[in-house]
C-alpha cells in the first residue's frame, strides 16, 4: 500500500461533520432534558458508549479488546505491529450533571483520528489505539478517579479499585463483571502492556483559549490536587427540646469549618488555589432533629507541591479548631503531585499545531485526566480546544464542531508523527 504522503495529509481527511455527528449520537446515552450528559462511570450507558465504538470499528476491520479494568482498545495495526503503540483517547463516563463533551471528545478525537490516518492510506510503524479509560470523573459515582488509567500503570492494584464502592455500595468489581458480561464477545487485553506514547485531547481548560481568541493548547502539565473527606460527629437531638448548650449540631460545626477553610484556602489577587466543597451530606437530613452527622468533601488544587503540602497540612489542624462540640475526623483520599508532561508528545502537539497554522498557546492543566497517571507509563500529552465561556462539569458544556475538528487535525498529525512511518 502506499504511504498517504507527508505532512498535513492526515489532517486534511478529518470530517467535521462525522466527528460532530458522533458526538451527537453518544450525546443520547445518558443525555438529560438540559442537554447535558449523565452517564456515570460503569453504569448502562458508559456500557452502551463502549459498544457503540465497538460497533463503529467494526468497518475498519480494527480489534476491540477490554482489560480487567473495563479499559477498552480500538488497535489499528502498525507495519511493525509487535513495537509498542501510541494510544490516544479519555473517557467515556461524566459528572452527574456533565456535559456533551468532557472526556467522550477526546475519545471520539481519537477514533476521528485514526479514521482520518486510515483514509489518507498513511502506514504507520507503531500500532495506534484509540482508548477508553474507566471512571476518570472522581466522586461522580465511584470516589477513586483516573481509575482505568491508574490499574493500567500500576499506580493502583486491581484489587484494591475492585473493591471500591459507589454511594450505594455497589462495588467496582460488581459493575466490571456487570460490564464484562455486556461485552461478553469482546477479547481480553492483558493489563498494562507497553505503550509507546499517550495523547488526550479535551475540552476543560477554563475560559483561556476562547478569551484569547486561540484555538489549540499545547499542554505541558497538570497541577497537583489533594482532595479530603471530613467527618463530624455530633448527636441526634430533638430541635424543639434542646437547649443550645446540650447540643452536638454537626451541621453548625461543619459551616464554621468550611467557613475557617475558606479564610485560609485563597491567594487573592492571583487567585491560583482551587478549594472546593463540593459534597455535603447532613444526616439525618430532617427539618425537626438537631444533625447527629455531616460528611463533606474537598478538593484543593495547585500547581506547586510546596503549597499543596503547607495549605493541605491545615485541613485537618482548622477542621479540629472548629468542630465546637463535635468529634472531626479528616481523611486524606487522594493526592497527586503535579505532573510535567515529557516531550516527545508536546513537541509534536506544538509541531502540529504550528503546521496547520493554527494559533496556539502552551499551558498547564487545571482539571486532572488520565494523561496525569498515563505520565508513569509512557511519554504523555494533551491538545485542548476551547469550549464556550470555559464551561465544563456542567450540562451547558458546548464547543463548537470547527474547535472540535482542529484539534483532531492537530491530534491526528501528532499520532502519524509519535507512530513513525
Ligand atoms: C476531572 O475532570 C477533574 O479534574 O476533577
Ligand atoms: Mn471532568
Ligand atoms: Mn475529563
Amino acid at each position: 500500500m502506499a504511504d498517504g504522503g507527508g505532512f498535513g495529509v492526515a489532517a486534511a481527511k478529518v470530517d467535521e461533520a462525522r466527528l460532530w455527528q458522533r458526538h451527537v449520537d453518544m450525546a443520547k446515552l445518558g443525555g438529560t432534558p438540559r442537554g447535558g450528559v449523565r452517564r456515570l462511570a460503569l453504569d448502562a450507558n458508559d456500557i452502551a458508549a463502549r459498544r457503540l465504538l465497538a460497533d463503529w470499528a467494526r468497518p475498519h476491520g480494527w480489534q476491540v479488546a477490554m482489560d480487567a479494568i473495563g479499559n477498552l482498545f480500538i488497535r489499528r495495526p502498525g507495519t511493525d505491529d509487535a513495537a509498542a503503540p501510541v494510544l490516544s483517547g479519555s473517557h467515556t463516563d461524566t459528572q452527574p450533571s456533565g456535559g456533551r463533551f468532557d472526556g467522550i471528545y477526546g475519545v471520539l478525537a481519537a477514533f476521528e483520528a485514526m479514521e482520518a490516518i486510515a483514509a489518507a492510506g498513511i502506514r504507520t510503524r507503531r500500532p495506534i489505539e484509540t482508548v477508553v479509560w474507566t471512571c476518570e470523573e472522581g466522586g461522580a459515582r465511584f470516589p477513586m478517579g483516573t481509575m482505568g488509567s491508574g490499574v493500567f500503570v500500576g499506580r493502583t492494584p486491581l484489587a484494591d479499585a475492585r473493591a471500591v464502592a459507589d454511594y450505594d455500595g455497589v462495588t467496582v468489581g460488581a459493575a466490571l463483571d456487570a460490564a464484562r458480561a455486556a461485552l461478553a464477545d469482546l477479547p481480553e487485553r492483558p493489563l498494562g502492556f507497553p505503550i509507546a506514547a499517550f495523547v488526550e485531547a479535551h475540552i476543560e481548560q477554563g475560559p483561556i483559549l476562547e478569551e484569547r481568541g486561540l484555538t489549540i493548547g499545547v499542554v505541558t502539565g497538570i497541577q497537583g490536587a489533594r482532595r479530603f473527606r471530613v467527618d463530624v460527629e455530633g448527636a441526634d437531638a430533638h430541635a424543639g427540646t434542646t437547649p443550645r448548650a446540650r447540643r452536638r449540631d454537626a451541621l453548625s460545626a461543619a459551616v464554621a469549618m468550611v467557613g475557617a477553610l475558606e479564610a485560609v484556602f485563597h491567594d487573592d489577587p492571583s487567585d491560583t488555589v482551587r478549594f472546593t466543597v463540593g459534597r455535603f451530606v447532613v444526616t439525618p437530613n430532617a427539618p425537626a432533629v438537631v444533625p447527629g452527622h455531616v460528611s463533606f468533601t474537598i478538593d484543593f488544587r495547585h500547581p506547586d507541591e510546596a503549597v499543596l503540602t503547607k495549605l493541605g497540612d491545615q485541613v485537618e489542624p482548622i477542621c479540629k479548631a472548629n468542630a465546637r462540640a463535635c468529634a472531626v475526623t479528616v481523611t486524606q483520599t487522594s493526592r497527586g503531585k503535579p505532573v510535567t508532561f515529557l516531550d516527545p508528545v508536546p513537541a509534536a502537539v506544538e509541531k502540529a499545531a504550528a503546521g496547520l497554522g493554527l494559533p496556539y498557546l502552551r499551558m498547564n492543566s487545571g482539571a486532572g485526566h488520565d494523561a496525569g497517571p498515563m505520565q508513569i507509563a509512557a511519554p504523555s500529552g494533551m491538545i485542548f480546544v476551547p469550549c464556550e465561556r470555559g464551561i465544563s462539569h456542567a450540562e451547558a458544556e458546548n464547543a463548537t464542531p470547527a474547535d472540535l475538528a482542529a484539534g483532531a487535525r492537530v491530534l491526528a498529525e501528532a499520532l502519524v508523527e509519535l507512530a513513525g512511518r
